[in-house]
């Protein structure tokens, strides 16, 4: 093997590293940008617009019992106060931001 062949392979293997890590992140951009400012950026709900609008946290046995489909259907229509975010995000990103929450609850 001559030595561009084994750099260009040696490319390839980061490329392929790099790519679920970056995966993982859109959920959590989404998040942060979208949610986090009524969630809180645990989740808990305890900043003081989650206690003013009574979010409940993500941790608590209620929302701990969701499954996902729940969870991506109150997104995408809403709940109470919880706008609907239907037309804002995509479906990708309404699945990517459900399974942040979910590593949330952990
Ligand atoms: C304007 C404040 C606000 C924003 C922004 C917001 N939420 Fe909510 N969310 C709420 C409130 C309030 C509830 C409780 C609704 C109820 O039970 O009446 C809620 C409930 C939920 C629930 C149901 C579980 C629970 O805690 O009761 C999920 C899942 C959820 N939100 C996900 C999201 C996601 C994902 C985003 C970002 C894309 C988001 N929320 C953005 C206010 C918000």
């Amino acid at each position: 093997m001559n030595r561009s062949v084994r750099l260009c392979s040696f490319g390839l293997l980061l490329a392929a590293l790099a790519v679920p890590a970056l995966a993982q992140n859109p959920g959590e951009q989404v998040y942060r940008m979208k949610c986090a400012m009524c969630h809180g950026a645990d989740g808990l709900a305890t900043t003081p617009v989650a206690k003013m609008m009574s979010v409940p946290s993500f941790r608590s046995p209620v929302v701990m019992k969701m499954t996902e489909a729940e969870m991506i259907a109150i997104t995408n229509n809403g709940k109470g106060k919880m706008p609907a975010f239907k037309g804002k995000l995509t479906d990708a990103q309404v699945e990517q931001v459900v399974a942040y929450i979910r590593k949330l609850q952990r």
